[in-house]
Parts: C-alpha cells; sequence; structure tokens
C-alpha cells in the first residue's frame, strides 16, 4: 500500500527508517569494538555505541510526538552496512588492517545519517516544527563531529600502521 502522501508523512516515514538504522548501529558498533586493535578507535566504537542508542531514543520521542503508532521500518542500507563491518572481519589478514576497514563502513553510515537527519532537519523546519528542526540538527551535528574524529584517526595513526602491515 502506497502510505506516503504528504511531506509530514515523507518526515515520519523517514525519521522510523533511521530510529531501525540507529539501533542496528548501536548494537554492530558495541559487538564490533571488541575485535578493534587500536585503544582510541575501540573508544569511538564504544562511544558511538551508546551515542546510536541515545539517537534512537530521541527519535522515539519525537516520533511520539507526531503522533506515529509505529517504530517498525525496515532500514536495509544500515542492514548492508553492518553487513560490510562483518565482511571486513572476515576479509582482513591483520589487525592494523581490519581497524582501517571498520573505519570505512562507519564512516559510510555517518555520511548516511547525515544526509538523513539533514534531510529530515530542513522538512521539520519546512513544516514549521522548529525545537524538532534544532533537535535533528544537533544530532547531524554529533555525526559530523564524529566522523571528523574517525579521519582524524584514519589520517593520523590506524592507516600508517596499516601501510607498515602492508610492507611486511
Ligand atoms: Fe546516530
Amino acid at each position: 500500500m502506497k502510505e506516503v502522501a504528504t511531506l509530514r508523512g515523507l518526515m515520519i516515514y523517514q525519521l522510523q527508517s533511521i530510529f531501525e538504522a540507529e539501533n542496528r548501529w548501536s548494537n554492530a558498533l558495541n559487538e564490533t569494538a571488541r575485535v578493534i586493535a587500536n585503544e582510541d578507535l575501540q573508544k569511538i566504537f564504544e562511544k558511538g555505541s551508546k551515542a546510536a542508542a541515545g539517537h534512537a531514543s530521541s527519535l522515539q520521542g519525537m516520533l511520539t510526538d507526531l503522533g506515529s503508532t509505529s517504530l517498525d521500518r525496515r532500514n536495509t542500507v544500515a542492514e548492508d552496512i553492518v553487513r560490510e563491518l562483518k565482511e571486513v572481519q572476515e576479509a582482513a589478514a591483520d589487525p592494523e588492517v581490519l581497524d582501517a576497514g571498520l573505519i570505512v563502513a562507519h564512516q559510510c553510515m555517518n555520511h548516511y545519517m547525515i544526509a538523513k537527519y539533514g534531510t529530515v532537519a530542513s522538512y521539520a523546519r519546512l513544516l514549521e516544527l522548529d525545537k524538532l528542526a534544532t533537535d535533528l540538527h544537533k544530532i547531524m551535528e554529533e555525526e559530523k563531529k564524529e566522523d571528523k574524529r574517525l579521519t582524524k584517526l584514519a589520517e593520523k595513526k590506524v592507516n600508517a600502521k596499516a601501510r607498515t602491515a602492508l610492507i611486511h
């Protein structure tokens, strides 16, 4: 059935889809943190898992405020990025190379989230739901900060270590 008929409906549809992604991502980060060699990266994954759970809880509150009765929305992009976290663990023969590979998947999720939150925040602004727009924008900024932390760690440490592993 085609259920989305308005911009408000599309916004709710997107919020449900992000809710599913945040929950799945929180669990995946928590599981993956155990296999990470670099301590700083491990901390980013652990903190990221808690942040994603917090984002899911915020989204649940937003959906309730919007009168949405359902949180059930499959997100196949999140499923695929979580699969990528697992596939790189199967493929990487060196712990430092694995760390570098895990950063790729993490940053893919960050970029996906930045796009989603940014779009939904702009819908909320257009619909004159200013508090919702501000809250969504704030989460988007947190996703951006996490992405920058990962870039910095990759460029300053993790990729260089992975490079050495390739030389040996
Ligand atoms: Fe998040």
